[in-house]
């Protein structure tokens, strides 16, 4: 689906608007084409005293194929920063930000990537290295609102022991598959999984692998199928009846194979626990994308679109995944991807039902990681924002063109955005990253992101 405004906004007359009247910039995000290096530049990393990741964050670089330095070069450009933040344990010690990022911000490439790294705040163990690392959220949210020009900024903390399990994560954030997450708060090693093994073949992470995605058809659910099987992976979509033949020719072309069935059906688990069995003996990545919206303030909300929602959203996902780790079809190493919404995080008028169930979908992942934890699976949620799909033309022209704008990117997230985002952590590199929200959203302006 086509940004006109976008378009508007670079032709002459348009960019003269645009600088007059103050009206939204939205620049040209770059994203990623199979075959291009993670990053087309150089990665400059910094530290403040004391940060202890050197070491790790140079092997991550290096693992993923990225140039790095420590020297800042006043005339270079850089396509991503870097910064070691581990060791700041005060208030005082905040000023290492401003030291690092200050001179060197200018000198930030279009569509740069900024990676702030800190330690796990749970960890710390003082007052002071907790208000420190607590802080680098503000810090990150509010750059992240000032770096413009398609950049991002996002904040990774890191648990003890999982040092070693970065370069995945590194990977997605400093590249271009990571073109409209911004502002987010990634966790490595949160729920005890601190190991993750070394990917040989970076364009085909997923070799091997078995993904099943619900609502697969169309919109972010077709983006998942042809963003996991470009990584490698052997892919299941499943979609209700009516898509059908849309949902069989898109598996046949990738190769994959499909379900047909509605996930609310009351056999619906058995269904697909029996397909999986026969035809793939397990799963590794289970995405469950499948969704709908039936808004209506709650004062006119009927009682089975309040149903329906939620059960798609969340009861259904539930059910199958609890069958399926019942019957041991999830193989170690697996992941449960929810997909929540920014509207479960900050709620929205008229949807009522539609938050609740997202908001169940990260109270159910975040318990999920943990019970999971002990079989080495993982869950995490991705809570889209304004995607480009079928499913936002509903919302009314002005409201929706809102929508499209209010965030630090001023455009929609492309279906592509959220697949990237599930790749990464679906990469067997990624198997300390486990029970993270991870909105996918250009940072929202208004409410959380
Ligand atoms: N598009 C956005 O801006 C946005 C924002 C936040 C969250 N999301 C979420 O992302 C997911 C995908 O959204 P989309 O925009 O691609 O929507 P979409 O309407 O384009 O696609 C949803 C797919 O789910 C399938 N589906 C619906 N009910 C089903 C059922 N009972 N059983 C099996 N399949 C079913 C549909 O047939 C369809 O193929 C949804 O969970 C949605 O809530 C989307």
């Amino acid at each position: 689906m086509s940004d006109n405004y976008q378009s508007f906004a670079h032709n002459p007359i348009g960019k003269f608007l645009v600088k007059n009247l103050g009206l939204p910039n939205p620049p040209f995000l770059e994203r990623w084409s199979a075959g291009d290096p993670l990053v087309k530049g150089t990665v400059l990393v910094g530290a403040a005293t004391g940060s202890t990741l050197g070491p790790s964050l140079t092997a991550a670089l290096k693992a993923d194929g990225i140039t790095s330095t420590t020297v800042a070069a006043p005339t270079k450009k850089y396509k991503g920063l870097v910064f070691d933040a581990t060791g700041i344990d005060s208030a005082e010690g905040l000023i290492a930000l401003q030291e690092f990022f200050t001179p060197v911000l200018r000198n930030l490439a279009s569509c740069g990537r900024i990676v702030v790294v800190g330690g796990a705040v749970d960890e710390a163990t003082t007052e002071g290295a907790t208000i420190a690392q607590r802080a680098l959220e503000g810090f990150t949210r509010s750059l992240g609102k000032e770096v413009g020009a398609g950049s991002t900024v996002n904040l990774v903390y890191v648990s003890k022991g999982a040092e070693k399990a970065l370069a995945s994560t590194l990977g997605f954030f400093l590249s271009p598959k990571s073109a409209y997450v911004s502002a987010q708060v990634i966790r490595v090693g949160a729920t005890g999984i601190i190991t993750a093994p070394a990917v040989k073949d970076l364009q085909k992470p997923l070799a091997g692998k078995i993904a099943l995605v619900t609502g697969a058809s169309r919109g972010l659910g077709e983006a998942d199928m042809r963003t996991l099987a470009r990584d490698g992976a052997t892919v299941i979509g499943l979609d209700v009846p009516p898509l059908q033949d849309d949902l069989k020719a898109l598996a046949e072309e990738l190769g994959g194979d499909f379900i047909v069935g509605d996930i609310t059906a009351d056999d619906a688990p058995a269904i697909i626990a029996a397909h999986i069995k026969k035809h793939h003996g397990a799963v590794d990545i289970l995405v469950h994308n499948a969704g709908i919206t039936r808004d209506k303030r709650l004062r006119n909300m009927k009682a089975e679109n309040w149903q329906l929602v939620v059960d798609i959203s969340v009861g259904a996902p539930q059910r199958i995944t609890d069958h399926l780790l019942d019957q041991k079809l999830i193989n170690q190493g697996g992941l449960v991807v929810g997909i929540a919404s920014i509207a479960g995080i900050a709620g929205n008028n008229g949807q009522t039902n539609y938050a609740s169930a997202k908001a169940g979908v990260i109270g159910w992942i975040q318990s999920l990681a943990d019970r999971a934890a002990q079989d080495g699976i993982r869950a995490n949620v991705i809570a889209p924002g304004f995607m480009e799909t079928e499913m936002v033309q509903t919302i009314p022209l002005g409201l929706r063109e809102a929508g499209r704008r209010m965030n630090s990117m001023s455009q929609g997230g492309l279906p592509v955005d959220v697949a990237e985002a599930i790749a990464w952590m679906a990469n067997p590199g990624s198997a300390a990253v486990s029970g993270n929200v991870i909105g996918v959203n250009g940072q929202m302006l208004i409410g959380a992101s």
